[in-house]
């Protein structure tokens, strides 16, 4: 049996166990997943050559700093400068990262990234694979962070525009994306945009999924914009991961209702 791992601080509430294992189930493939909650990623990714784990996800708080601890990262994820997928061939682990692209294919189900203006709130690495998506597809990615400085370094790199979060009131843009963690479960009544501003915007998507509804999507449509979850990005990162690990295209539409029904049992019963 393989086995494939979740390493990050917070797992405890993660539904990406439930979505691998269930796909690898209708897959015919003999492996299980398992998610850990780590203090310390030099000696958890030690672990994964020492106990043979054959792919691993990395998440919060560990995306950039895993980084170091690999003997290789793909072109896409160094560029991005944070890896949320690893493979391990024999000992040797290469980083990579399908954030941008889950976070690509959920945005084009929907609406063109060409040509348009997408504001980005957040500086972290889910913002950075947001902004190399956008760029990628040829957009215009706008960053506003609460700390200027760092939206300004990744803006940089990047070349496009940074604000402070405080001017969101003056920026128009066809679709808002919001990476940061306000508004996730528990705190599922934290937004960081008021109401009334989110006129401004056609589309906003939070890549929060756990609610399915956050806060900043509820105002968003009561404001009028068309809304996107973050369940359709986080499927398609997950479905990205296992066509790496295993060559094999999974079965996104069944992950999606494993994710939604069970979320939505969640909402009902107040968890
Ligand atoms: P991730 O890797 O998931 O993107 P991260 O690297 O910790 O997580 O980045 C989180 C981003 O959310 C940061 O840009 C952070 O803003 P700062 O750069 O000012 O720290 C932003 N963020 C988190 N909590 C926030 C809050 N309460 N208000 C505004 N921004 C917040």
């Amino acid at each position: 049996m393989k086995i494939f791992a979740l390493l990050g601080n917070q797992t405890g509430h993660s539904f990406s166990p439930l979505m691998h294992n269930e796909a690898y189930l209708i897959m015919g493939i003999d492996a299980h997943y398992v998610a850990f909650c780590v203090d310390d990623i030099e000696s958890a990714v030690r672990g994964i050559r020492g106990l043979n784990i054959c792919g691993v996800s990395i998440t919060i708080p560990f995306k950039s700093t895993v980084i170091k601890y690999l003997d290789a990262v793909d072109e896409r994820a160094l560029k991005i400068g944070a890896v949320n997928t690893i493979v391990n061939q024999d000992g040797r682990l290469t980083g990579h990262n399908t954030d941008w692209l889950g976070l690509t294919i959920a945005l084009k189900e929907h609406m063109k990234i060409e040509g348009n203006t997408f504001v980005i709130l957040g500086a972290g690495g889910t913002a950075r694979a947001a902004v190399y998506a956008i760029k990628k597809n040829g957009g215009n990615p706008i960053i506003l962070n609460r700390t200027l400085e760092k939206g300004d370094e990744l803006a940089a790199e990047f070349g496009c525009e940074s604000y402070h979060i405080d001017n969101i009131g003056n920026i128009r843009a066809e679709c808002l994306i919001n990476t940061t963690s306000v508004g996730m479960n528990p705190d599922i009544e934290k937004s960081l945009v008021e109401g009334n501003i989110l006129k401004q915007f056609g589309y906003v998507m939070d890549v929060i999924y756990n609610p399915l509804r956050t806060k900043l999507l509820r105002n968003a449509e009561k404001a009028g914009c068309k809304i996107l979850s973050g369940l359709d990005m986080f499927v398609h990162q997950g479905a990205e991961q296992i066509k790496i690990w295993t060559e094999m295209e999974p079965p996104r539409g069944y992950m999606r209702e494993v994710v939604f029904q069970r979320l939505k049992l969640r909402d009902k019963n107040g968890d």
